[in-house]
């Protein structure tokens, strides 16, 4: 497997290359997974611009109905006839095993799922031949979704925007699962913004990356223009916190009025309750909280971020981002 970065020489430059990514038999041109946003950050737009661009582009499943997934499947598939395309579902939720199921159904590329752990994918999985990509958090995990049938894992640390399983940094993780897993190919996600970040990830090891935070504030995102704002104005590590989500995960969000009554005890619980967690602290509604956020109130929504947000300063369109990216890993000796 290409793990490294391969580097020529041309007009007395030296050119970084990234490698492509093999995930089962796809074949990704550039090894970057957009990560899956929810609730309805990353929507077939996002997905499809980044799949256009090579990368693999994920529609962010938990909290959509079914047909709604199946909607936001098919115009990706319309506005990335040739791309990759998965979608992201979070374990914790009620509806986990029909939005995967619903998916395959639609013919879906690959399933990335995150928060939580599931023996049970692996078999819907093998299946239809979808490859089934469980987001970890160590060796241990890595070693055992590899047994179970994963046809990739994502290392994610706690740089990572949303739920996190550890409190490691990825740089830290990343070698460790390398170094634990067979086969597989291993994809580092936590504070990856740039092309630097990209490379050192490729040096420790990993064949690719996953990156939310540097596409929560793309054009494409489905999110209102005050959120994008939002991610842009998040210049201080201050400005970053981690709660305790109802999953019963941390979460890593913005301050804001709403994550300081996380913080404090004093936030409202849900008034009415349609089971969307198969366990729930009922501290608060998230779906409810995350979606206030996507639709612009960001002083009473959940603002889900990653803690190094703060390298982001401009609201930017996917190809622009990869273009940037290449660049700055190109420049890089
Ligand atoms: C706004 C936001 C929402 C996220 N939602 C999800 C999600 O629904 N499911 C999931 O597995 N990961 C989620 N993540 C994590 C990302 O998919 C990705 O792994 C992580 O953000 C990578 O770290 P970075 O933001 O530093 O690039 C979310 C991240 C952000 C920033």
């Amino acid at each position: 497997m290409a793990t490294l970065l391969s580097v020529c020489t041309q007009q007395e430059e030296l050119i970084v290359k990234l490698p492509e990514l093999r995930i089962g038999n796809l074949v990704a041109k550039v090894p970057i997974i957009q990560g899956g946003m929810a609730i309805r950050l990353s929507t077939a737009r996002l997905a499809a611009a980044v799949a256009n661009e090579g990368g693999i582009g994920l529609i962010a499943a938990s909290g959509m109905p079914f047909d709604e997934l199946r909607y936001e499947i098919r115009l990706a598939r319309k506005l990335s006839p040739t791309g990759i395309i998965g979608i992201n579902a979070m374990v914790a939720a009620t509806q986990f095993a029909g939005l995967v199921r619903t998916a395959i159904e639609e013919g879906i590329d690959l399933v990335v799922a995150g928060a939580g752990f599931s023996r049970d994918m692996f078999g819907m999985g093998r299946e239809s031949g979808t490859p089934i990509v469980p987001i970890v958090s160590s060796a241990k995990l890595a070693r055992i979704s590899e047994g179970l049938g994963a046809s990739a894992v994502i290392v994610e640390g706690s740089e990572a925007g949303g739920h996190l399983g550890t409190n490691r940094s990825s740089r830290e993780i990343v070698p460790e699962v390398v170094a634990a897993v067979k086969k597989i190919p291993v994809i580092g996600a936590g504070g990856v913004l740039d092309g630097k970040d990209i490379v050192d990830m490729l040096r420790l090891g990993a064949n690719g990356v996953q990156m939310g935070s540097r596409f929560a504030a793309s054009v494409e995102c489905n999110a209102s223009d005050e959120l994008k704002k939002m991610y842009v104005r998040a210049t201080d590590p201050e400005d970053i916190v981690l709660i305790q989500s109802p999953v019963g995960l941390p979460g890593q969000a913005i301050r804001n009025k709403f994550a300081e009554t996380v913080l404090d005890g004093t936030v409202p619980p849900p008034t009415e309750c349609d089971r969307c967690l198969k366990h729930c602290s009922h501290k608060f509604c998230i779906i409810k909280a995350l979606s206030r956020a996507q639709q612009g109130d960001v002083e009473t929504g959940l603002v889900f971020s990653g803690n190094n947000m703060r390298k982001v300063d401009e609201i930017l369109p996917v190809k622009e981002i990869f273009a940037r990216l290449k660049k700055q890993v190109a420049e890089i000796e």
